[in-house]
């Protein structure tokens, strides 16, 4: 198998092993987000929800915090693994984009990895350009 595929095969396991520190007693979907960092570095987070439910986190939008506060800046690929099939939602997609417009999205779609790029999955969305 060649290096690189395994290497997306390993992100997208991690991220289903992450996966299980969700805390998702209320919708029960859990997701697990596993980041990596232009430098190598890797990050990772679940879904956390709230009786207020609208204090809800998306593990990708964890992750990315995470890495931020950490210093990181550039992202290469985010793996996203849920219980069930899952593209990313459109706060994190926008937070995906305020960082790394060129991040690449791993997900299991129709049961076969497969590799995103932002702009396919936000063609249009807000940047700075918009108001400096
Ligand atoms: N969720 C994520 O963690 N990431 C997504 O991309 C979509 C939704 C979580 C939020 C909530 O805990 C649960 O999935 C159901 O919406």
């Amino acid at each position: 198998m060649e290096k690189i595929q395994e290497e997306l095969i390993n992100l997208y396991e991690l991220a289903c092993k992450i996966r299980e520190n969700a805390y998702a007693p209320y919708s029960k979907f859990r997701v697990g987000a596993v980041l990596k960092t232009k430098s190598g570095k890797i990050y990772t987070a679940s879904n956390v929800e709230n009786a207020s439910f609208s204090l809800t986190a998306c593990a990708e939008r964890i992750a990315i915090f995470k890495a931020v506060n950490e210093g990181e800046r550039e992202f290469n690929i985010i793996a996203i693994c849920g219980d069930k099939e899952v593209f990313p939602c459109g706060a994190c997609l926008q937070v995906m984009n305020e960082f790394s417009p060129e991040i690449k999205i791993l997900l299991k779609i129709n049961d076969k990895l497969k590799i995103f790029e932002l702009k396919e999955l936000l063609p249009y969305g807000f940047k700075k350009d918009f108001f400096l």
